[in-house]
């Protein structure tokens, strides 16, 4: 048996290597010609409406609108469809923080679901007993690349009257039943952070196709202002830039080779691990009817059968100088900002005399999100790795696993 470096043996990589995404000739080109002209900001030059334009119709609805993140995009999708002050949202508690933020954020509040323990997407099921007089939408998330039960989640949401809100960070490019994500429900929320499957370092994207609420997302993103220095409603500026956008123009036209290249790092992990499946831990498996983008490769062990806990198996795995990180340590509600109930001071939104109801965050809310806090483990699949750096990775993993297995 080989002995992990954690415990005095040799490491399965020398150094440890970061990874950045390679931007291309043309995208440092597209770049530089923003650059010389001078017109960097929103509205100034052409890239951001060309940017929105293509964004569209890779997507597939009628409206694409250009911000500064992936947060903006969902404080934006939320915000347009006019959900506020004593209003509920029923989402994951499975995701980054900014899945719930973007709720409070508009002063309204999350209340959470549980997930499937396969996907790790919200669970529909778990949907229903959490609706109330109060409930104006489901936000859900397309964890990883993996798109959420939607049809299911649209007939809930039809039945009750709500809105559905897509949080696609990690998706672009998903399918749902040969649908591109993000234009299935009423509005969704691209992010193209750096380590996003296409980035423009920091940017995001709103996607809907109704008129309604793209009108009300562009007032909300531009200080609220139907013209210059005419302001109609509280609005921020969440504006792209130009430079983000030729940057976006770029990858967006080789999304289908960036996705592939995920999907190959995301294959290997597959071969190296499947000997260890369902017994040290449990592989990703993609339903059927759906287009996997592996933003990326996420991984439950099962501590039943292993010496150790998760968060010494990921020591020992950096140890073996390979990158693996947890997505996500705890779910959203068990950070201290959903135990206290307090974001905006004085308690608010919780305890706003608008929202009049007593909501509390406890332990077991959703024990299959918290059994995956405990025990996921998370393998990137970035823009800038290599094969071998995929098969050193899966290496390391399994090497400290077997090592500690009862
Ligand atoms: C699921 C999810 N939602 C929202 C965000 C927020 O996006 P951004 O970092 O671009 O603000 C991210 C990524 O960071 C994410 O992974």
């Amino acid at each position: 048996m080989e002995i992990p470096a954690i415990e005095g043996g040799k490491p399965v990589r020398e150094h440890f290597k970061e990874y950045f995404p390679r931007i291309s000739e043309h995208e440092k080109q597209l770049v530089l010609s923003v650059l010389e002209s001078g017109r960097l900001a929103s509205g100034v030059g052409v890239f951001v409406r060309k940017f929105e334009e293509k964004f569209k119709e890779f997507v597939g609805t009628r409206h694409a609108l250009a911000v500064s993140s992936g947060t903006a995009a969902l404080h934006t999708a939320v915000a347009s469809l006019g959900i506020g002050v004593g209003d509920e949202v029923v989402t994951t508690p499975f995701s980054f923080v900014a899945t719930a933020t973007a709720i409070l954020h508009n002063n309204a509040i999350p209340v959470f679901g549980d997930i499937e323990l396969d996907t790790l997407n919200l669970d529909p099921e778990t949907i229903v007993d959490k609706i109330t007089p109060r409930t104006k939408a489901i936000l859900v998330v397309h964890l990883a690349g993996h798109p959420a039960e939607m049809d299911e989640i649209v007939k809930i949401a039809r039945e009750n009257n709500l809105a559905v809100i897509e949080d696609c960070a990690q998706a672009i490019g998903s399918e749902y039943r040969g649908r591109k994500v993000g234009g299935i429900g009423d509005v969704g929320a691209f992010s193209f952070y750096q380590s996003k499957n296409m980035t423009t370092g920091e940017g995001g994207m709103v996607t809907t196709n109704s008129e309604e609420v793209y009108k009300s997302a562009r007032l909300f993103v531009e200080h609220g202002s139907e013209e210059r220095y005419y302001h109609v409603l509280l609005g921020w500026n969440y504006r792209m830039t130009e430079l983000q956008a030729a940057l976006g123009l770029g990858q967006l036209a080789r999304i289908e080779e960036l996705n592939r290249m995920r999907e190959e790092i995301a294959k290997i992990y597959t071969e190296e691990l499947e000997s260890l499946d369902g017994d040290l831990l449990l592989l990703p498996k993609p339903k059927k009817h759906v287009k996997h983008t592996w933003h990326i490769y996420q991984v439950l062990l099962r501590l039943e059968n292993l010496r150790v806990d998760r968060d010494r198996i990921i020591e020992a795995v950096k140890r073996e100088n390979v990158l693996v990180l947890v997505s996500y340590p705890r779910t959203i509600y068990e950070n201290p900002l959903f135990q206290k109930l307090d974001a905006y001071g004085h308690g608010c939104p919780w305890f706003c005399p608008f929202y009049g109801r007593r909501i509390a965050y406890k332990p077991g809310l959703a024990p299959r999100a918290e059994l995956a806090a405990r025990s996921v483990v998370t393998l990137p699949t970035l823009a800038g790795m290599s094969i071998e750096d995929a098969i050193d990775t899966a290496k390391a993993l399994k090497k400290v696993l077997i090592y500690y297995r009862k």
